[in-house]
């Protein structure tokens, strides 16, 4: 079966092309950093237009270099929800549209059944494997901060997640307290290369909470006292890279001991870390660590596939068309909904 992938759910316009048991033929993302990076946030109005300008031609640039016809895909698959409601909509209908055109069936998927199973994208060569079921996936992005137990297709199990801000959200409110540019999640790791992670004391809210939730929004806080305290320190370059060095260090280390405990409890010996935030190369090096020392392996989905992407959103749905499930004719598009 030739998938067709639409994933429009925030500020990445994506589409893949999927072949089941083959993997994933084109797959093209556009990123309208460019667009919000002056409002510090996604204006949903610019995101939704940027949508609809970008869908035909990356679609046509999908199709080009995978050199497949229209007219060899099976069926449709979009991004459901959750997500921003004029972004989603522009995608659902855009794919909505081609599946009637083409007259196959569509079907909607939900954005995080994405990111939960994107690391069975790996292409399973020595240094790249993807996990087995039952695996624990811990989801980080700029929406979401949540831990599952995944124990097959369509099967899973919530164990914790943010009381308040997403971890990606941090991040980013982070940079934006140490001046840099929006989204800050990347930048701020670029900068915390030169600092010391330990300089600063901070301390990651929840750790002790006794259950597997996180909280964000103290941490944030903690950054901005910090800030005022140090006065003009902060211009020092050393003085910017050490904070956001220090609370990397403890955003980083409070989630993958809350993931890796987890893991140790239900006695499944597979993690995964998955989302924008799964991008970071000292969140990958401190996972990798902790989980060895428990006897657990972790696992990370492609770089490319970390961040918002239409693959996944195929990956998902090839296995759910093999059920058989179809949409009818409505466009699905909820800002916020479970995983089905
Ligand atoms: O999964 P994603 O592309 O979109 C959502 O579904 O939210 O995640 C975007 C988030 C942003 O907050 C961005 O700053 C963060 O992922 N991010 C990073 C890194 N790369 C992206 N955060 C920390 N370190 C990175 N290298
Ligand atoms: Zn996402």
């Amino acid at each position: 079966m030739l998938i067709f992938a639409v994933e429009s759910s925030c500020d990445e316009t994506a589409v893949a092309l999927y072949r089941s048991r083959s993997g994933i033929l084109a797959h093209k993302v556009h990123s309208q950093i460019s667009i919000h990076s002056d409002h510090q946030g996604v204006v949903p109005e610019l995101a939704a237009r940027s949508h609809i300008e970008k869908l035909v031609p990356l679609t046509n640039l999908c199709l080009a270099e995978a050199e497949i016809a229209k007219d060899e895909i099976d069926a449709v698959a979009y991004t459901m929800g959750p997500g921003l409601i004029p972004c989603l909509m522009a995608g659902a209908s855009y794919a909505r549209a081609f599946a009637y055109g083409l007259g196959v069936p569509a079907l909607g998927i939900h954005h995080l059944e994405g990111h939960l199973l994107s690391p069975l994208l790996a292409d399973n060569e020595a240094d790249n494997p993807a996990p087995n079921f039952p695996y624990v996936s811990l989801l980080v992005s700029g929406g979401h901060t949540q831990l599952y137990l995944v124990r097959d297709y369509g099967d899973y199990q919530l164990h914790g997640r943010t009381v308040d801000d997403a971890v990606g959200e941090a991040f980013d409110k982070t940079a934006v307290l140490l001046g840099l540019a929006y989204p800050g999640g990347a930048t701020l790791e670029k900068l915390a290369r030169q600092g010391k992670p330990n300089k600063y004391p901070l301390t990651m809210p929840m750790a002790k909470s006794g259950d597997y939730n996180f909280s964000f929004s103290g941490i944030k806080t903690q950054v901005r006292y910090l800030i005022e305290k140090l006065g003009d320190r902060i211009k020092n370059d050393t003085c910017r890279a050490d904070i956001a060095a220090s609370f990397q260090h403890t955003v980083v280390n409070g989630l993958v001991d809350k993931a890796v405990s987890l893991a140790n409890e239900l006695g499944t010996e597979n993690l995964s870390i998955v989302g924008g935030v799964s991008a970071n190369g000292y969140f990958r090096s401190q996972a990798q660590q902790k989980s060895v020392a428990k006897g657990i392996k972790v696992f990370f989905a492609p770089l490319e596939y970390c961040t918002d992407n239409a693959a996944m959103i195929a990956l998902v749905a090839d296995y759910r068309l093999r059920r058989g499930e179809r949409d009818n004719l409505k466009i699905k598009a909820t800002a916020r909904c479970t995983i089905p």
